[in-house]
């Protein structure tokens, strides 16, 4: 059957709406909890934007996003910036797909970017132990930066094992696994658009290993 090319053009959004959702279920079963859901992550975004055009009003800004975690937040929260913004992402590894940290954090892919005198923001999904940042960080001082500053979106205040806080926090959750909106246990539900706690049986099944 054809349609009027208006009616087609609803057809076909609907149809990747509906598939969108269905793909969205199938992950959602595997939730506790949803701790975030998505129009709350909307409206924190628009605020974290506000509070980072004010800080860096008129001048331009080097984004750098902690990949792969940090992409789906970062690809938002650059939309809610009314800078002049230069973007470029760093690959750390301290995961495997364990819950827990193996190893120290790992820089194995570098950032292309000048960014002597240049203010960096780097962002990560989560600050947890904050070893990732703090060595981040670290290293990023090393390349003069005129400021340099952290925004996580999510904050596990009371996991930390070095001294570290970042500038700019979308929300304090408490100590629990939690998956969707960029993070992932396995390299797995990323794009969920809400942040959930992954039931305890699927935190590590062997069949992922
Ligand atoms: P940190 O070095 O311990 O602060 O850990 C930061 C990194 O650990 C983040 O970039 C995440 O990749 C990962 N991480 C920590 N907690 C979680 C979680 O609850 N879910 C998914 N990833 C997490
Ligand atoms: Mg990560």
């Amino acid at each position: 059957m054809t349609y009027p090319l208006e009616i087609g053009a609803i057809l076909h959004h609907v149809t990747i709406m509906q598939s969108k959702q269905a793909a969205h279920n199938i992950l959602l079963e595997d939730l506790d909890a949803i701790l975030v859901d998505e129009a709350a992550i909307t409206a924190r975004l628009k605020e974290l934007g506000q509070e980072i055009n004010t800080i860096y009003a008129g001048r331009e800004l080097a984004v750098i996003a902690i990949i792969n975690g940090a992409i789906i937040f970062v690809a938002d929260l650059i939309r809610e910036l009314n800078l002049s913004i230069q973007l470029d992402c760093i690959r750390v590894s301290s995961y495997r797909d364990e819950m827990r940290p193996v190893q120290e954090p790992e820089i194995i892919d570098k950032v292309r970017l000048d960014v002597k005198g240049v203010d960096v923001l780097l962002i990560d999904d989560i600050l947890d132990s904050g070893k990732t940042l703090s060595q981040v960080c670290k290293i990023f001082r090393k390349r003069q930066p005129a400021s340099l500053r952290t925004c996580v979106l999510l904050d596990k205040q009371t996991t930390r094992s070095v001294d570290f806080e970042a500038d700019f926090v979308g929300f304090q959750i408490a100590d629990e696994f939690v998956v969707g909106y960029g993070l992932d246990f396995a390299e797995r539900y990323r794009q969920l658009p809400c942040i959930g706690v992954l039931k305890p049986e699927l935190q590590n099944p062997p069949e992922w290993s």
